[in-house]
């Protein structure tokens, strides 16, 4: 059977990772979470001075980018490829609070895009790729043969991340992240360079409702008649 290229985008905290990763490891496929490579870069940015709360040095950014090398590694027990900045695992790091506060102000830069843009087109050329996050499906693999956007209620998804914050033992208030949530909403639509939007293609998924479960044989469903379309 045909390998193909699964692009799922999507507002923040709609569980895009969660049925990506399902979907697969279904499937034998090589999942990529782009959303981490921005956030690595961020927190580069973080770690040298470069970002802060009432700062941010875009050219200095733009001048340290040939120092990131980002990578990722896949983790047999976890199931998935984690990620390496600079060769140290960052995976824990980068899932802060404090990160998700900055990461859509790094990636509003188009140098920053361009870089990880290029990186991840490279993942997926060989296709059996599930990659998600804001513009797979409009501008890293515009003609990927299934496209999926997922929505949900701000309310919903700010919850989500909470209990996820907690269980991590991060001390965060609900009103914080869905503050954060909100913020993120704006910043990744409005933005110049390749802002979040569902491609003219994609199949839009609302989970607001949906249980784990039913989203993933819904997303299933989908993969399936796509498979079979192109055989
Ligand atoms: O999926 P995530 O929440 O980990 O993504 C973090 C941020 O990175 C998100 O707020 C916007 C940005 N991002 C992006 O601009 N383009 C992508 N393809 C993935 C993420």
């Amino acid at each position: 059977m045909n390998k193909i290229t699964i692009a799922i985008d999507g507002f923040s905290s709609t569980g895009k990772s969660t049925v990506a990763k399902q979907i697969a490891k279904h499937l034998g496929y090589v999942y990529v979470d782009s959303g981490a490579m921005y956030r690595a870069i961020t927190y580069f940015a973080m770690q040298n001075g470069i970002i802060g709360e009432n700062y941010f040095k875009v050219e200095d950014l733009i001048a340290q980018l040939p120092n990131v090398n980002l990578h990722f590694e896949f983790n047999k027990q976890l199931g998935f490829a984690e990620v390496y900045l600079n060769g140290i695992n960052i995976e824990k790091e980068i899932r802060t609070l404090e990160v998700s506060r900055f990461v859509s102000k790094v990636a509003t830069v188009s140098q920053v895009r361009e870089q990880l843009v290029k990186q991840q087109k490279k993942l997926g050329q060989n296709k059996g790729v599930v990659m998600d996050g804001r513009d797979i499906g409009t501008v890293v693999f515009p003609d990927a043969e299934l496209k999926i956007f997922m929505v949900a209620s701000a309310e919903k998804r700010a919850t989500r991340r909470y209990k996820e914050l907690l269980a991590r033992g991060d001390k965060v208030s609900y009103e914080d992240v869905l503050k954060n949530v909100e913020e993120r909403d704006f910043t990744d639509t409005n933005r110049k360079d390749s802002p979040l939007v569902k491609a003219h293609d994609a199949i839009e998924i609302d989970n607001s409702d949906l249980t784990l479960e039913e989203q993933f044989n819904r997303v299933l469903e989908l993969v399936n008649t796509t498979l079979a379309e192109n055989k």
